[in-house]
């Protein structure tokens, strides 16, 4: 069985920062012992990895990506081959997926198509989560048959009418049936119905560029839904997960729920704690690039976002990684912002930016290790295995130099598209090597992953509610 030590680091995790030795045997995390004591010089090892002035943190949990999901007449840009091997090199080891159900399709025939896409091609683990586009008597009992097969979440959409969208019946259904199963229901929170209206008008009045995106899809709008799904799964007695909440009044919502008792959760996004509604009015049809729902907001609303992180109103950090190359695809909506399609770019970042947050005072650093790896593993299901690094643990391990200089750009980034949406931006710290498993995948900045490493994992349960 082959054996690592990683000497020399401060380990980070959400509960503790201890200066250690970490040994790891057979893919797994074997035992931690101080710098200099017996046990930790009694260790023999294949492979010894210097970590002295560096961080010992978990791989990354990136618990929201769109590998290759379709959307607007396109498809996100990364493949499962491109887009694990760039988490990795931004220090994630672990993205849970969306597998999406087509409109008069079974989930069973959505999640083995999304098994095919990711079989053989994933340079680190996967889950996935599922997508409700259909919510009916057949697609709900097939819930339970995926909750005991390891697909333990299912997102709804009260957004995008005709394509994802479901009723008020039948997110109270599905939110019943999760209730039911042990199932957690993430919802996507904008009253749909009511943006479908601003779109129109606002396109009939000839406001076609990139930033009637954010004005069409109002905060009263995203602050009106996120309030109607806590109640819908308050009267279905139902966990309640909101994805990318970027308005304040959002956030608000969640902790009056929160501060009730009421089993709700929230996550942001690092676009929504860095970027703004500036980037989405950038001149030309620039603002294309930032394109995404829920929609950037006024630079205002971040500090309700980072408070929220650090009064654990919000308890996850995702990405939402969901890109579209400028050229070809983001201009598909050149005269009409409804048709450019929505989402950004940000696996290979989003360690880094978070890590950014700690250099700039907004959260600690066991706080970036809890939003960023601890919180979505147990949230869906997979802590301790992910998310910690302590004996048993899978040895998903990041070596991170928290004081190497780095500048985003789409000419560096490992992402496949042609922009980025962070680039130029000066960060503090970097991902210098990652181990997936014991086995490494980048090594002092050089990738030796192979596609095919990356395996499948059954989840559990959300951990936050048990
Ligand atoms: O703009 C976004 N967020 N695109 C991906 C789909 C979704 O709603 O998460
Ligand atoms: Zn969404
Ligand atoms: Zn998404």
């Amino acid at each position: 069985m082959s054996r690592t030590v990683i000497h020399g680091g401060l380990v980070i995790t959400a509960s503790d920062e201890i200066h250690a030795d970490v040994l790891v045997e057979g893919g797994r995390v074997a035992a931690l012992a101080a710098h200099g004591t017996a046990a930790a010089g009694s260790w023999t090892a294949d492979r010894s990895i210097d970590a002295t002035g560096k961080y010992v943190i978990p791989g990354g949990v990136d618990a929201h990506t769109h590998m290759e999901m379709p959307f607007g007449g396109t498809s996100a840009a990364d493949t499962f081959e491109t887009g694990t091997r760039a988490a990795a090199w931004g220090g994630t080891t672990t993205i849970i997926d969306f597998a999406v159900q087509s409109v008069g399709g079974s989930l069973r025939g959505g999640l083995d198509a999304w098994y095919a896409k990711a079989d053989g091609n994933c340079a680190v683990d996967y889950a996935f989560h599922m997508i409700l586009a259909d919510v009916n008597e057949s697609s709900l009992k097939e819930m339970d048959l995926l909750v005991s097969e390891g697909v333990t979440s299912f997102k709804l959409f009260m957004a995008y009418p005709g394509v994802f969208y479901s009723d008020d019946g039948q997110i109270l259904r599905a939110m019943q049936r999760a209730g039911g199963n042990g199932g957690l229901i993430m919802m996507h929170a904008e009253n749909g119905i009511a943006i479908d209206v601003l779109v129109e008008q606002a396109l009939a009045a000839g406001r076609t560029d990139p930033r009637y995106h954010g004005d069409v899809r109002k905060v009263a709008l995203e602050a009106e839904a996120t309030h109607r799904a806590v109640q819908l799964a308050r009267v279905a007695g139902a966990p309640l997960y909101v994805v990318h909440v970027s308005a304040d009044e959002a956030v608000a919502e969640i902790a009056a729920a929160r501060h009730k008792g009421l089993p709700v959760f929230g996550e942001t996004c690092p676009q929504y704690l860095f970027l703004s509604t500036d980037n989405l009015a950038e001149p030309g049809f620039e603002g294309a690039k930032y394109v995404c729902s829920t929609p950037l907001r006024p630079r205002e609303h971040q500090e309700a976002l980072w408070r929220g992180l650090r009064n654990d109103e919000l308890q996850v950090v995702s990405t939402d990684h969901c890109p579209f190359c400028f050229s070809g695809q983001k201009e598909l909506g050149r005269g009409d912002f409804s048709k450019i399609p929505n989402g950004l770019p940000g696996v290979e970042n989003r360690m880094d930016l978070l890590h950014q947050a700690v250099v700039e005072g907004h959260i600690s650093r066991r706080r970036w290790i809890d939003i960023a790896c601890a919180a979505p593993a147990r949230m869906f299901g997979l802590y301790p295995k992910k998310g910690t690094i302590a004996p048993g643990a899978d040895a998903d391990i990041v070596v991170y130099d928290p004081h190497a200089e780095q500048v985003i750009s789409a000419r560096t980034h490992h992402m496949n598209v042609d922009y980025s949406a962070y680039e130029g931006k000066h960060l503090t710290g970097r991902v210098e090597t990652v181990l997936s498993r014991g086995v490494p995948v980048i090594d002092r900045h050089t990738y030796v992953g192979r596609a095919g490493h990356g395996a499948y994992l059954p989840r559990g349960t959300c951990q936050f509610t048990r």
